[in-house]
């Protein structure tokens, strides 16, 4: 029996690329899926449901920007499959053009324009969606025969750790996608539930077709490596070609902030424990960040 068999995944960007071929992995290895797309999955869902002869993947159309769309698509699945083991936060789209191209002989005629932030909610907060939910899902159920409540999987990209000159907002909503993912993972830790990152270089078949960008599979292969059994938090694997490796975390000068950074944790830490005493007789703090130091209001 493979040792994925039986256990459910929740895929969000699941009608093409890297979120279509781990659905089709995960079910080749006898797992369900939710497969979750602002494009329409079911053709694909019926074929994998023809193929296995029984209901191994549902189809949900959801804009990831929504959250009470991703909710009513986790509840589906709850419904056809008891549990979701995987939560994958994978859609993302590239840059949008977001400044328009700068040119100083035409500026001043030109308004200043608002910036297309849809880069930023699809893959920040989509994916910020997609984690809230996993996290509060696995909060609520038991242990899996793996021995997990739940595993969280982002995808960021190697422009997680480089800049980019031409997908800035691309790149600060990935480096964002790990900063977070090594947050939670020390929020997370001892509690049964593990969030690690796959950070893929390039690949893909239209823009770059006449380049040799490294197989899909390593890529589905790594998103794999981390289910199961596998007690791995925090960590952000990248793809690059056919090399894989742990990007470590950048700690330049961290002993200088370090005292700093403990004391707003152990004063917030302290706060939201006493917020959720008084939540309960409905008193509520407002807790804002000052240039001194923390405030409470
Ligand atoms: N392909 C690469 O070279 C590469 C490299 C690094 C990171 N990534 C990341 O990998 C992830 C998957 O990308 P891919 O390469 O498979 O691209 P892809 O375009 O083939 O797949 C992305 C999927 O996300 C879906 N999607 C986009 N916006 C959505 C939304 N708002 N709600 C729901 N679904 C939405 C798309 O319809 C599409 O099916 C993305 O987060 C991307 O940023 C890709």
């Amino acid at each position: 029996m493979s040792s994925l068999q039986g256990d459910t995944a929740f895929i969000t960007g699941a009608a093409s690329g890297f979120g279509l071929a781990l659905a089709k992995e995960l079910v080749s290895k006898g797992a369900r899926v939710i497969m979750v797309d602002i494009n329409d999955c079911s053709g694909v869902t019926s074929e994998l449901n023809t193929k296995a002869g029984e209901i191994v993947a549902i189809a949900k159309k959801v804009d990831t920007t929504s959250w009470e769309a991703q909710l009513a698509a986790y509840e589906a699945g709850k419904e056809a499959f008891g549990r979701v083991d995987y939560f994958f936060a994978n859609a993302g789209i590239a840059e949008h053009p977001w400044l328009p191209t700068f040119n100083v002989s035409t500026a001043t005629e030109r308004p200043i324009t608002k910036p297309n932030t849809r880069t930023l909610d699809v893959n920040l907060t989509g994916q910020l969606y997609t984690a809230a939910l996993a996290l509060q899902v696995f909060e609520r159920q038991g242990l899996n025969r793996h021995g997990f409540r739940g595993k969280l999987v982002m995808t960021a990209s190697v422009y997680s750790f480089f800049p980019s000159i031409v997908m800035p907002m691309y790149a600060a909503s990935k480096a964002a996608v790990v900063h977070f993912m090594r947050t939670a993972a020390s929020m997370y830790a001892g509690k049964d539930v593990t969030v690690n990152c796959i950070a893929p270089s390039i690949f893909g078949e239209l823009v770059f077709a006449e380049r040799d960008l490294g197989p899909i599979e390593l890529v589905v292969e790594q998103f794999l490596s981390l289910l199961g059994d596998n007690k791995d938090t925090g960590r952000a694997i990248v793809i690059s070609g056919t090399e894989v490796w742990d990007q470590p975390k950048d700690t330049y000068k961290y002993e200088l902030c370090k005292s700093a950074i403990d004391t707003v944790e152990s004063t917030l830490a302290e706060l939201f424990r006493v917020n959720v005493i008084y939540n309960r007789k409905t008193v509520c703090f407002n807790i804002t960040f000052e240039a001194s130091g923390v405030g409470v209001h």
